[in-house]
């Protein structure tokens, strides 16, 4: 893992962005995984702002969320489809078609819905950059603690923690679905770079075990330990709980030299 830790979390979401561009710039046909919550619409904000300076084109872009609510309605605005219309597909040039969230039909067979989803992404080649957030109870996707290290696209029931931390987006009078449909642990896994933001203090502990603690499924995210290209980016309270902070910041110089002297490492 590299783990970058930022001033703030503009700082992180502008850096996040960069990894974007670069991915863009570099594929043909980029696929990009995406994440729903608070932390990335830094991110997605920054791309916006990207694409309307002509910066970058979104024209042959792919892209696939990591979960979705169960039984409900696209056009429903706490559905995750329009979290991502509202806040990136309604602003660049990216065709619908090639936005892909799991689907999650109360009428359809659960196991079938996973299995699709696991192969529309196998169809666009894989996934090149994973974008992720971390839950406080250290989830990623809907990948709650106790979920299997090798999870496949699935139904998932949330935790009362994830319930209470989402409770914020519904209204009283709205029915908050307790499951969703995730893709699972070894699907994320399986994406060539992986990009966890994570900002805020009340993201520290989550934030320590997944980088500080043994591999558990007690904590989803430190599955990323085991994974060639993962690189964590920060804000300062999120990483208030890390030990070794001017450790990490040397390796990071350190790169910087690296790829001055022999290009950028991450080539897609
Ligand atoms: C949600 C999403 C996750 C996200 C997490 C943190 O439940 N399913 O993908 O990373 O919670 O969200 P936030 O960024 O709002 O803290």
């Amino acid at each position: 893992m590299q783990i970058i830790i930022y001033d703030n979390a503009e700082q992180v979401a502008q850096n996040a962005a960069q990894w974007v561009l670069s991915l863009l710039k570099d594929k043909p046909h980029p696929v990009l995984g995406l994440a729903t919550g608070s932390t990335p619409i830094k991110l997605y904000n920054e791309l916006v702002k990207h694409y309307k300076a002509k910066r970058t084109s979104f024209a042959h872009v792919t892209t696939f969320n990591l979960d979705e609510y169960y039984d409900i309605s696209c056009d429903s605005p706490q559905s995750y489809r329009s979290f991502m219309q509202h806040h990136l597909f309604d602003h660049i040039n990216i065709e619908t078609a090639n936005t892909f969230l799991p689907t999650c039909n109360k009428d359809q067979d659960p196991r079938k819905q996973g299995l699709d989803y696991e192969a529309y992404i196998k169809q666009a080649g894989g996934i090149d950059l994973q974008i992720l957030g971390i839950g406080a109870n250290g989830h990623i996707g809907f990948n709650e603690p106790t979920s299997s290290l090798r999870s496949r696209t699935r139904i998932k029931t949330l935790t009362q923690q994830t319930l209470l931390d989402n409770s914020r987006l519904f209204k009283s009078n709205e029915l908050q679905p307790s499951l969703a449909m995730t893709m699972g642990i070894a699907s994320i896994m399986d994406a060539r770079y992986i990009l966890l933001m994570a900002t805020g203090k009340h993201k520290a502990d989550a934030v320590m075990q997944m980088i500080t603690q043994g591999v558990s499924s007690n904590c989803p995210a430190s599955i990323l330990q085991m994974h060639e290209n993962a690189v964590i980016l920060l804000d300062k309270d999120a990483a208030s709980k890390l030990p070794d902070h001017a450790y990490y910041e040397w390796v990071n110089e350190q790169n910087q030299h690296l790829n001055e002297k022999f290009g950028l490492f991450h080539k897609f």
